[in-house]
């Protein structure tokens, strides 16, 4: 595996190799993260990763300075995935002056995460068209554990007209079903056996509706209710439609997802699962 730090080093590198899939993080890698390597090697000759822990997505008091950085280790599970070249720039390297410019996106930035982390989802999207100019892929895959970025992500490239076929990788989940995070990291041991409970309750609330169940406010209350008694501090959990994540008007709509953040502890959880519509409902 090929590892650059320097955009001008990459794009010459990157020159002769076509139809490039690329898989952007943020490190401390998991089998999460891996899953979607070898997703990108079924769309792409060439498979390229992009570690870097972007700033500008991170709020003055999330967790940027802990976020914890595990270079070499990410190195081995990267090669050893088959990933062809690594793009791993330093801040002076991606923000050599003030990035002034940015990606604003619509209404949804302020909703579900936008909420509760202002100005993340215009980071994500501003770093994002910086890393696909500089690797100009012609696939990107994301992980559906980040719902809600890999929608914003999906139409920003759309509306731009970009090139680039985006992929949702399926979300990769320990055996008691938490969703893998490098925030996980941040749980006690107790806390740890606790986690489970938030894909416990979307898994739950996805049954309750794909049984016919429309009262949404009521699900997403109770749910909230337990988190907070087994001492969660839940930011939301919502219904939302697939297409959008906007509030589901029509009864009888039928591609949903159930969307939630909660915080355990110093780490904020987040999670979702799709809800398959039962025939004859
Ligand atoms: P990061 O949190 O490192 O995640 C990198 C990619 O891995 C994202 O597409 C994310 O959705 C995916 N991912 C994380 N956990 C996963 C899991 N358990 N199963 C499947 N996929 C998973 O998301 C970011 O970085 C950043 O916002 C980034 C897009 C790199 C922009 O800075």
């Amino acid at each position: 595996m090929q590892i650059h730090s320097s955009i001008r080093d990459l794009r010459s590198a990157l020159r002769q190799h076509q139809r490039i899939a690329f898989v952007p993080t943020m490190g401390n890698l998991h089998a999460g993260h891996i899953a979607l390597m070898y997703e990108a090697r079924s769309h792409g000759a060439t498979v390229v990763a992009s570690i870097f822990v972007n700033r500008l997505q991170f709020g003055p008091n999330d967790d940027f300075d802990r976020y914890p950085r595990t270079f070499q280790a990410d190195c081995d599970l990267l090669a050893a995935a088959g990933v062809d070249l690594l793009f791993a720039p330093t801040e002076a390297e991606l923000y050599p002056e003030p990035q002034q410019y940015h990606v604003e996106p619509p209404g949804i930035q302020h909703q579900l995460d936008g909420e509760f982390r202002p100005g993340h989802f215009r980071g994500v999207a501003t770093v994002v068209l910086k890393l696909f100019n500089i690797v100009q892929p012609q696939v990107a895959i994301f992980g559906k554990k980040d719902y809600q970025q890999l929608m914003v992500l999906r139409n920003m490239t759309r509306q731009l007209a970009l090139p680039i076929d985006i992929v949702g990788g399926e979300t990769i989940r320990a055996d008691d079903g938490l969703a893998l995070s490098s925030r996980n990291a941040y749980l006690s041991a107790s806390e740890r056996a606790e986690a489970p409970r938030l894909h416990r309750l979307l898994q739950r609330i996805s049954t309750a509706v794909r049984a016919g169940e429309r009262d949404f406010t009521r699900l997403e209350r109770e749910a909230t209710d337990e988190l907070d008694r087994n001492g969660w501090k839940t930011d939301y959990v919502a219904v939302r439609r697939q297409s959008d994540l906007q509030v589901p008007l029509d009864a009888a709509e039928q591609s949903l997802v159930v969307l939630a953040a909660s915080r355990l502890g110093t780490a904020r959880l987040i999670d979702n699962v799709e809800i398959v519509a039962v025939k004859g409902h």
